[in-house]
């Protein structure tokens, strides 16, 4: 990939587009402009936690459809509900399960002590099922409020591309809803994981429906 975007940022660098690799170059704070290690990198982390992150969201959500079919002649009826429905999937099925973290001073939490340096994994899917928290956790509750998921992550390094992919999920599941009966996993599926300790996906979802004729 640091080849990849290299080679475009070189590009770009000669004869900028109207893109946001040439924003990137162009950009200035204090006078100071990105190294480009720093712009190939953005460009990085900006493709993998963009990408795979929205598709899983779609896919768990349409997962969700299937499971509950109840559900889609829900949303279908109350599109205003779609929503607070995707929130809930970031909830119940969050494409990203753990968030790592390095501990910068030694801290005791709950009576374990850990100390400055260490690796810690947080699990926001664990966080996300807290009967603490949430209601019923267990349930999937298309109109739950509040809906203090931690899906985008907490803090300082909450997800700079929420919106976008809560957009990006309205869209499609709004569209899929409107053509798209009977939505059900092609029966005798084998549902295989991503192979992943932080992201919480299947490699394939294939579906079968009815069309809608309107
Ligand atoms: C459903 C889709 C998505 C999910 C579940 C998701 C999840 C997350 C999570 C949990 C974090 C926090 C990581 C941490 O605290 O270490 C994060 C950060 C981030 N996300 Fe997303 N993300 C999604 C979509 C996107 C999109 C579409 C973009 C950009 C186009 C994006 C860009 C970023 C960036 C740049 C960060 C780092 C923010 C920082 O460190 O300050 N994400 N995301």
């Amino acid at each position: 990939m640091h080849i990849y975007f290299t080679g475009i940022m070189e590009e770009r660098r000669l004869q900028p587009k109207d893109d946001l690799i040439s924003l990137l170059l162009a950009a200035e704070i204090d006078g100071q402009k990105l190294t480009s290690d720093e712009v190939v990198g953005f460009c990085i982390l900006l493709l993998a936690a963009g990408n795979e992150t929205t598709t899983n969201l779609i896919t768990n959500a349409v997962r969700i459809l299937s499971e509950q079919p109840e559900l889609q002649q829900e949303l279908r009826e109350h599109p205003e509900r779609i929503t607070s429905a995707i929130e809930e999937t970031l909830r119940y099925y969050p494409p990203i399960v753990a968030i790592g973290r390095v501990a910068k001073e030694t801290v005791e939490l709950n009576g374990q002590m850990i100390q400055a340096g260490e690796q810690v994994i947080s699990w926001v899917g664990a966080a996300n099922r807290d009967s603490a928290q949430f209601e019923n956790p267990e349930d999937f509750i298309s109109d739950r409020k509040p809906n203090r998921h931690m899906g985008f992550g907490f803090g300082i390094h909450f997800c700079l591309g929420a919106p976008l992919a809560r957009l990006e999920a309205r869209v499609v599941l709004h569209t899929l809803l409107q053509h798209m009966g009977n939505i059900q996993l092609v029966p005798g599926t084998a549902l295989q994981p991503i192979q992943s300790a932080f992201v919480f996906g299947v490699k394939h979802y294939p579906i079968q429906f009815n069309l809608i004729n309107k």
